[in-house]
């Protein structure tokens, strides 16, 4: 806090997209070195980006070659205006070709890791190896750099970095941002420290008073709704709007009926025992098991339970007296996606609901600027328990989405024993945190066993465990077979009507990690 300047705004780094994919890597390298950045789209009008006072901008790469019709381009005036640049890849060339360099298409890709000579230490390269290995993925490449440049390093076939210490304009063809340059976020605290002499002003502590104070501002003495879903994003939300404003907040936990064992009495605990915060519990799970009687099909579950959400929503949050503002765990990466070309095109959105339109309450974000990692940081600074902030990500329609066929109440029960048993396996095993998600699924089918010398005839449960980063891609995890095998042996003897249990190995894409 102490770094953050007078006004208490902390540095801002802009990260111009020119599409690529690896957009919101960078920002978080850039919030790693503790300096905030935003990411804009590259259409951005140069006089709002020098308007927003940055410290740098970072060019990102993109799958455009400079010289096609229709490339996105940036304004001359913006390498004039005295803040320093990083191009990354696209980047690069993008400076190579307006400042009157020459970028070539190129016969020999290169792409992979791939081996750089350092030839100038003075800049980015500061206190790292002359020999390295990056990062490439490109075929265009600056083969000229323009005036005022030099070269920093090489690859056996092109020019990997190039710099105008004097206008601080750097270049690197390689990506610093992906974990495959592991020494690359040395390259953006030289960029950032050394030439665009940013503070460590984003840290956990700044960005709970910041948050805090704009919350205060915008609510005044207003009332806020929040729905509480039990997930680490509305949970951060709400304990940061009660952190702001106290009593004026509402928290509407919605319990319908699909939850994991004991999420339900969690939530009520850290929330209405421990913070105090004023809580309805709607326990509605009659009202949505009516609902979706006698309903299989997948995308129908999901409209129902979409529609009755909304409902429940606008009923509990109607009786709360002068409610102004509804709280909405809204996250960075949901922001970009929205808002960039790029993203727009590898889009999946998946919550529930949402605003009611009926509803005109205007909305309160706070976690709208924050990535996922930076909300676990927010919410263990604020005190919520490590079973919330640590929890892996849970469909808004819950375990009825991970029960093909009808969702009964029985067969409830039989998924949150199931899936409570796997947890606790896998939390025992160390697992927990390495992985991005397991649970349990219940197949619609029956098949025949043998227990004691009884023949049965029972349910199968799947078990789905992955590993990703983003849930955009995921693999199926390599779990022990130990493991496996102990989490099976538990589901067969423990919960009522399962007699096998199958391990689901496939990867997204082609299959996706929920079931339905
Ligand atoms: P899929 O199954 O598409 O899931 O690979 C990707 C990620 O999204 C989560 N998911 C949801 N999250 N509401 C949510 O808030 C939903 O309706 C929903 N459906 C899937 C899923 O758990 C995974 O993390």
């Amino acid at each position: 806090m102490s770094k953050i300047d007078g006004n208490g705004v902390p540095d801002l780094v802009i990260v111009l997209d020119f599409g690529a994919q690896y957009n919101q890597l960078i920002a978080r390298r850039v919030r790693e070195c503790h300096v905030y950045c935003e990411i804009l789209p590259s259409e951005t009008p140069t006089a709002e980006i020098i308007a927003r006072r940055p410290k740098g901008i970072v060019f990102s790469g993109g799958p455009s070659s400079v010289y096609e019709d229709g490339a996105p381009l940036c304004d001359l005036a913006l390498f004039e205006a005295g803040i320093p640049i990083l191009g990354i890849c696209y980047g690069m060339q993008l400076m190579g070709k307006m400042l009157g360099g020459e970028v070539k298409g190129s016969t020999t890709r290169e792409y992979g890791k791939t081996e750089i000579t350092v030839q100038d230490q003075g800049d980015l390269f500061q206190g790292l190896n002359p020999r390295l290995i990056a990062w490439m993925s490109h075929g265009d490449r600056v083969e000229q750099a323009p005036p005022g440049f030099t070269v920093t390093a090489r690859t056996s076939h092109a020019m990997a970095a190039m710099s105008d210490r004097k206008r601080k304009l750097f270049g690197v063809q390689f990506h610093p941002e992906v974990v495959h340059t592991p020494w690359g976020i040395e390259v953006f605290r030289n960029f950032l420290y050394q030439q665009c002499g940013c503070n460590e002003t984003w840290t956990t502590e700044s960005v709970v008073t910041a948050s805090v104070r704009a919350i205060q501002e915008q609510v005044g003495d207003g009332r806020v709704v929040c729905a509480l879903s039990g997930g680490v994003d509305s949970a951060v939300t709400a304990a940061l709007v009660h952190r702001a404003v106290g009593e004026q907040l509402t928290c509407v936990f919605m319990d319908h009926g699909f939850l994991r064992k004991n999420e339900a009495e969690q939530v009520v605990q850290t929330f209405g025992e421990n913070f105090q915060v004023h809580l309805v519990h709607a326990q509605v799970q009659e009202r949505f098991l009516r609902r979706l009687s006698g309903v299989t099909d997948p995308e129908e579950k999901r409209r129902i339970i979409g529609d009755e959400y909304a409902a429940v929503l606008e009923e509990e949050a109607g009786k709360i007296e002068d409610a102004e503002f509804l709280a909405q765990g809204t996250l960075y990466p949901d922001v970009i996606e929205s808002g960039t070309k790029q993203a727009a095109r590898i889009k999946t959105h998946h919550n529930v609901g949402g605003l009611p339109d009926t509803l005109k309450l205007k909305l309160v974000e706070p976690a709208r600027y924050l990535f996922k990692d930076e909300v676990r940081a927010v919410g263990e600074e604020l005190g919520l328990p490590d079973e919330i902030v640590w929890r892996h990500p849970f469909p808004g329609p819950g375990l009825a989405i991970r029960i093909l066929g009808e969702v009964t109440e029985e067969r409830l029960s039989t998924l949150r024993e199931t899936d409570a048993i796997i947890i606790e396996e896998i939390r025992a095993a160390g697992l927990y945190r390495r992985l991005f998600q397991v649970f349990g699924v219940l197949a619609p089918v029956k098949s025949v066993g043998v227990m004691g010398d009884q023949r049965t005839y029972a349910s199968t449960a799947i078990l789905r465990a992955v590993t990703s980063d983003d849930a955009m891609t995921a693999d199926w995890a390599h779990l022990p077979y130990e493991v496996l095998g102990r989490i099976s042996t538990r589901i067969i003897n423990e919960v009522p009507g399962v007699n096998r249990v199958a391990y689901d190995i496939s990867s997204k894409p082609p299959a996706t990690i929920e079931w339905e």
